[in-house]
């Protein structure tokens, strides 16, 4: 079975909370076991954490097992190099993912350090742009 681990970084436990004129209304639980039951075949799982250092053991641990990461690293997008050479580190492809069009927001958000290391980025597609990770994934 495919196993596509989903990590989530900082505030993003908060989603359906924060921000909901940029984030959208939906707690990202409900919306990972909807995910989870349209792909029945695919072994999803999700971690986050609001901590830099066990992102980065997240993806040391899952990142030689694992057909691929689907990775929204919030803000640490924009400012960790440790994140972006873990993600050089391992072997499963990564997809950076960002719910909010980081382009149309303010420019310290347009720079990511992890898109260079990433399979590719998707962003501006709010929840959407997780299944559209997977499916790339999966597509592969
Ligand atoms: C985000 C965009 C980041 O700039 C921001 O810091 C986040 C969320 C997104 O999903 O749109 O926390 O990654």
């Amino acid at each position: 079975m495919n196993k596509i681990v989903i990590i989530n970084g900082p505030n993003l436990n908060l989603l359906g909370v924060r921000e909901t004129s940029v984030y959208g209304d939906r707690d990202f639980q409900s919306y990972f076991e909807t995910l989870r039951s349209r792909y029945p075949a695919v072994d999803l799982m999700y971690f986050q954490s609001n901590h830099e250092g066990a992102i980065i053991d997240k993806i040391h641990e899952v990142g030689f097992s694992a057909a691929g990461i689907v990775l929204n690293a919030g803000a640490y997008t924009h400012t960790s190099l440790a994140i972006a050479d873990a993600i050089a580190a391992v072997t499963a492809p990564v997809i950076e993912v960002h719910i909010s069009n980081v382009y149309a927001r303010e420019s310290f958000r347009h720079h990511s350090y992890l898109a260079k290391n990433c399979k590719g980025v998707i962003c501006g597609f709010g929840l959407d742009g997780y299944r559209l990770a997977l499916e790339s994934l999966l597509g592969q």
